[in-house]
């Protein structure tokens, strides 16, 4: 496929102007070789509109920044090609997260939020000694604990996600696979009715409907079918036995 003369139809609303309704604004940009979102956002910023707001940092689907709706699908825009997209590209911001302006959503609020609610952090009656020797656990163990850590949080699961779309109090994907995370963690010494206060409600796992779109949209491929399903036994056992 030859270089093409590409069409962006994209999302713009300013929520610091109230009285100008949100419209789609086209623009038109030459594609070329090796063509990413993240370059042609710039150009079009630079050349075209440098009031068009959206987020990049790393432009390596490190930092989680550029989630969009990029034809309807919630993805990294910085490891996006155009010539794997077709010539008509429609970029919106990702649903459920606060907007800042165009294609800039607020990931990092929703993001602590949730952190807080599932407690993410090691809960252990054990003093802190700086001087003794790291606490050992299995290969097994750790690397399940690296797969759940590698989530950049971008907030893809959580906009491709029907019950977060209507349940704002939804953890969602990320937020089980956070507390997924903790409860493999054997330095944790919450028991399974502690977790269950955190997670298991409506609002938690409960909520999860379970068609996967998150699974199918995380870029990084984190195995949130398996973390929902792990979360959801236990807590289906710990909610039995209360
Ligand atoms: S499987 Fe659950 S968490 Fe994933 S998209 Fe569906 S409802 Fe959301
Ligand atoms: S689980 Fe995947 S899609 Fe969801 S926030 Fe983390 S990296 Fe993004
Ligand atoms: S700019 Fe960092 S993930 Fe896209």
């Amino acid at each position: 496929m030859g270089l093409r003369q590409l069409t962006f139809h994209i999302f713009r609303y300013n929520p610091e102007i109230p009285n100008v309704n949100p419209a789609i604004k086209d623009y038109i940009l030459q594609e070329e070789m090796g063509m990413t979102l993240f370059i042609a956002l710039n150009k079009i910023r630079e050349e075209q509109d440098s009031s068009l707001k959206y987020d990049f940092v790393c432009r390596a689907g490190i930092c989680g920044s550029c989630g969009m709706l990029i034809n309807g699908k919630p993805t990294l825009a910085c490891r996006t090609l155009t010539k794997d997209l077709p010539a008509d590209i429609s970029l919106i911001p990702l649903p459920v997260f606060k907007l800042l302006g165009d294609l800039s959503v607020d990931t990092g609020t929703w993001f602590r939020d949730i952190s807080l609610r599932t407690e993410s952090w090691v809960h252990t009656e054990k003093d802190f000694d700086p001087h003794s020797p790291e606490d050992r656990m299995s290969n097994d163990t750790a690397l399940k604990i690296y797969e759940a850590e590698r989530c950049i949080e971008c907030g893809c699961c959580i906009s491709g996600c029907a019950t977060a779309n209507i349940k704002p109090d939804f953890i969602g994907a990320a937020g089980v696979n956070r507390v997924a995370r903790f409860m493999v963690d054997p330095r944790d010494e919450r028991d399974e009715q502690e977790y269950f206060d955190v997670v298991g409600s409506e609002d938690g796992i409960f909520g999860c409907v379970g068609l996967m779109a998150c699974a199918d949209t995380c870029p990084i491929g984190i195995p949130l079918q398996g973390q929902l399903a792990y979360v959801r036994r236990k807590m289906a056992i710990a909610g039995w036995r209360r």
